[in-house]
């Protein structure tokens, strides 16, 4: 399958992502995953990446789209995927088709999480990330760490990413609504569109997202 997941910052995209990525045996690609690995490696690319994220602003077109495009090029997501966080505009939209069409291939879903503006915010406040592993995600209230400040999975620091401070989830916010947003409109155009409610415990988000996804097996 191939899917693309779009929701508000702190809608639960990257939690629900992993989960989905392993039950349907298609690899989890999140471009703000990549541009945090490129920042931790100190690249180029995460230089640049790093000034725009920290402002809460949208990483360049020119450049989140060839690293995305690499990324969906890689041998592991040639019978699918699910894209997190990509696209977020309606350019980053139309280049995905551009390279979909001259693939040969087609969107199966586009998989909108709902979730009310102050629970996002509650959220991203209380999320804790593993150093060592972004998909160890934890919330100091909803899903705490056995051990304040240490992953259960793998022992890595938790830490709070530098782009989760208030001031800046509010220009995330704005940015999902005049940028992002108008996507779940193109892609509704095409039919592609499946909208589920966010809230309540993970695993029951993750049911709902198969049930709409027609795997509920
Ligand atoms: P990105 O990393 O994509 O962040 P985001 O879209 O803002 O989303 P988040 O990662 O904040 O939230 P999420 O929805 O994944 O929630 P999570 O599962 O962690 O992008 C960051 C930046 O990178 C952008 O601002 C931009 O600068 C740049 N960028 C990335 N892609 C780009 C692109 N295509 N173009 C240009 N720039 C780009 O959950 C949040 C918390 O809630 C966690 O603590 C979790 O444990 C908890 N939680 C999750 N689900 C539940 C639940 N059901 N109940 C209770 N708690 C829950
Ligand atoms: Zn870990």
């Amino acid at each position: 399958m191939r899917i693309v997941l779009v929701g508000p910052p702190g809608a639960g995209k990257g939690t629900q992502a992993t989960r989905l990525a392993e039950k349907l045996s298609i690899p989890h690609i999140s471009t703000g995953d990549l541009f945090r690995a490129n920042i931790s490696r100190q690249t180029d690319l995460g230089k640049l990446a790093k000034s725009y994220m920290d402002a809460g602003n949208l990483v360049p077109d020119e450049v989140t789209i060839a690293m995305a495009k690499d990324r969906m090029e890689q041998p592991d997501a040639e019978n699918g995927f699910l894209l997190d966080g990509f696209p977020r505009n309606v350019s980053q939209a139309e280049a995905l088709d551009e390279l979909l069409q001259t693939e040969g291939i087609e969107l199966d879903a586009v998989l909108d999480l709902e979730a009310p503006e102050d629970e996002v915010v509650k959220r991203i406040a209380g999320r804790r990330i593993c150093r060592k592993d972004s998909a160890h995600v934890f919330h100091v209230t909803y899903s705490p760490p056995k051990k304040e400040g240490v992953c259960d999975v793998c022992g890595g620091e938790l830490y709070q990413r530098d782009d989760d401070s208030e001031e800046t989830v509010r220009t995330r916010l704005e940015v999902y609504h005049t940028q992002t947003e108008p996507i779940i409109d193109y892609y509704k155009s095409q039919g592609l569109v499946v909208t589920i409610e966010a809230m309540g415990p993970v695993e029951e988000v993750t049911r709902r997202a198969l049930a709409a996804l027609k795997r509920d097996a």
